[in-house]
């Protein structure tokens, strides 16, 4: 291979840029062209393609967001929408493409390698959802920012003897909740991997302050509930004031943590090694603190991501 794309897609990822800057530089560093496709699939259906060089990626690695934009575009799920963005990529002379996103950029990749154009898939994505891989690139930034809001909510609750609902992003995986929860000392949560109706939540709050508790923070994962109406009917059960907050897209943002940084750096570069050594339709992730890649397919259809059952029993008893 002479020449390879990188994009970025899906919800974008704090990190994501550093990734981008391990793939341009390590790729450089080979003696490959690099050229950057923006807003993602959507970018790379429309042609719009940039060749990169070292300075394209300098100053970006301490950057939240993704420099080359990104894009939720649904219509890749359609062959004919694919069979352009393969024309494209073959009219730029591209030979490979690194995907850098979430679930759904990895059925794209999945896809486009099925239909003959080789694609290494890194997990991006603050939900740390993606399987084949202990963490993705963007989660310990979010959850870095979780839990600075749960200690501000703590200031404000406590001073107010409220109870605070807080609603954290994750999609279907509880990861975030739960160790945002146990990292800011929340008192309750309501993740999608556990059981626990709004009735049982309620119970556990009222338990709570009738052993003498002042104030609590609940965490609840996003779109499991309305948390404005649950702040309601937690307030109307146990007769103290409580209110709700959305975290919302401030979990998506900000510069990098330093893990973020370094695991988008290692990704970014392992991908061009696994490109130069004939691999494609992989996807990376980091196992027990080492690179490792599966093949992309088995990693959607088969692999299963491990719930941290211990750490939620932990914060059980923390309670
Ligand atoms: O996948 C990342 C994520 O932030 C999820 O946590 C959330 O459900 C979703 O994206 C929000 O998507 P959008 O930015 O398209 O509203």
């Amino acid at each position: 291979i002479k020449k390879i794309g990188v994009l970025t897609s899906g919800g974008d990822a704090p990190g994501m840029n550093a990734a981008i800057r391990g793939v341009v530089r390590t790729a450089l560093t080979e003696g490959l062209e690099v050229y950057g496709i923006e807003d993602g699939y959507l970018g790379l259906y429309e042609n719009r393609i940039r060749k990169l060089e070292r300075h394209s990626v300098s100053d970006v690695i301490t950057r939240g967001g993704t420099f080359l934009g990104s894009a939720r575009f649904p219509e890749f799920k359609e062959k004919e929408t694919r069979k352009v963005a393969i024309e494209n990529l073959r009219k730029n002379g591209i030979d490979a493409l690194v995907v850098i996103g979430g679930d759904g950029s990895y059925m794209g990749a999945m896809r486009l390698t099925e239909e003959g154009f080789p694609c290494i898939g890194l997990p991006g994505t603050i939900d740390n959802d993606i399987r084949g891989t202990d963490y993705t690139i963007g989660y310990f930034t979010a959850l870095q920012t979780a839990v600075e809001a749960i200690d501000r909510l703590r200031d404000t609750c406590s001073s107010h003897h409220r109870i605070s609902v807080i609603e954290i992003m994750g999609r279907g995986c509880g990861d975030l909740t739960l160790n945002a929860a146990v990292a800011g000392g929340c008192e309750f949560m309501i993740i999608p991997e556990i059981t626990c109706t709004k009735e049982d939540l309620i119970q556990e709050i009222k338990l709570g302050f009738d052993k003498g508790k002042k104030h609590a923070i609940v965490a609840v994962t996003e779109l499991m509930l309305d948390v404005n109406q649950l702040a309601k009917d937690i307030q109307d059960a146990v007769g103290h004031e409580t209110r709700a907050t959305v975290l919302g897209h401030v979990q998506r943002g900000g510069s990098p943590v330093p893990y973020d940084r370094i695991l988008g750096s290692r990704m970014g570069a392992y991908a061009v090694e696994l490109l130069l050594q004939g691999h494609g339709g992989r996807c990376i992730g980091i196992q027990n603190g080492k690179l490792a890649h599966h093949d992309i397919i088995d990693a959607i259809n088969n692999m299963k991501r491990p719930f941290d059952m211990d750490l939620f029993n932990t914060a059980k008893r923390l309670f």
